[in-house]
């Protein structure tokens, strides 16, 4: 097993070892870390194969963008390294195209609300939370969404130190902190909604 017990940046809080199975075989992860952390764990690398020519398949954005770490759980393809790993979760490689389930099973998604927004940010990044800061500060209506469960986008991968404008972009402050920064701003503007873990399929006007 790997593990990084130690880093010299970020803080390594100490997490249960919980029990998991990929393609059959018995694993242990840590609660908290997403199913990719847990492979890599275990030294798996390979998630799956491509469909078009076998091509081994993995980790490669790290944040929910690309499907490339595409896994089976329970019999349901997810995002390997946006999916918490559970205490006896049954994962599986993906290989090829992902079956769906045969028994089709629509989500109750409940009573639908009609919502009259004058903007709507998709994509809470550095350039979604600057939007929000600065259309909130004009006291427009927002709502900013997001499908992760924290705001930042791709600042919350990054602890290098950025450079440039003091004023303009925070230089001399890891990403990390910027997203902190940032997500703090919008979430004091009183006329922006945050809708965090949240999809955006359509809009309509
Ligand atoms: S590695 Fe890209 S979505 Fe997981």
């Amino acid at each position: 097993m790997e593990n990084i017990t130690k880093h010299p940046i970020l803080e390594i809080p100490d997490k249960k070892k919980i029990k998991f199975k990929f393609d059959g075989k018995l694993l242990y992860g840590f609660e908290g870390m997403v199913i990719s952390s847990a492979l890599f764990l275990n030294k798996i690398r390979i998630f799956g194969h491509h469909k078009k020519d076998g091509s081994p398949q993995g980790l490669f954005c790290s944040n929910g963008q690309c499907s490339q770490c595409n896994v089976i759980v329970n019999g349901i393809p997810v995002k390997a390294c946006m999916t918490p790993l559970k205490v006896g979760m049954i994962v599986e490689s993906c290989n090829g195209l992902p079956e769906l389930p045969a028994e089709d099973d629509p989500v109750d998604v409940g009573d639908s609300e009609i919502i009259e927004i004058e903007v709507l940010i998709i994509g809470a990044g550095p350039a979604g939370l600057s939007a929000t800061k600065i259309l909130g500060e004009y006291k427009l209506k927002i709502i900013l969404v997001d499908d992760k469960d924290r705001l930042g986008g791709k600042l919350v991968l990054q602890t290098h130190k950025f450079f440039g404008s003091q004023e303009e972009v925070y230089a001399g402050k890891r990403g990390i902190e910027i997203a902190k920064i940032l997500g703090q701003q919008v979430q004091s503007l009183p006329n922006a909604q945050i809708w965090l873990n949240s999809v955006c399929l359509a809009v309509f006007s």
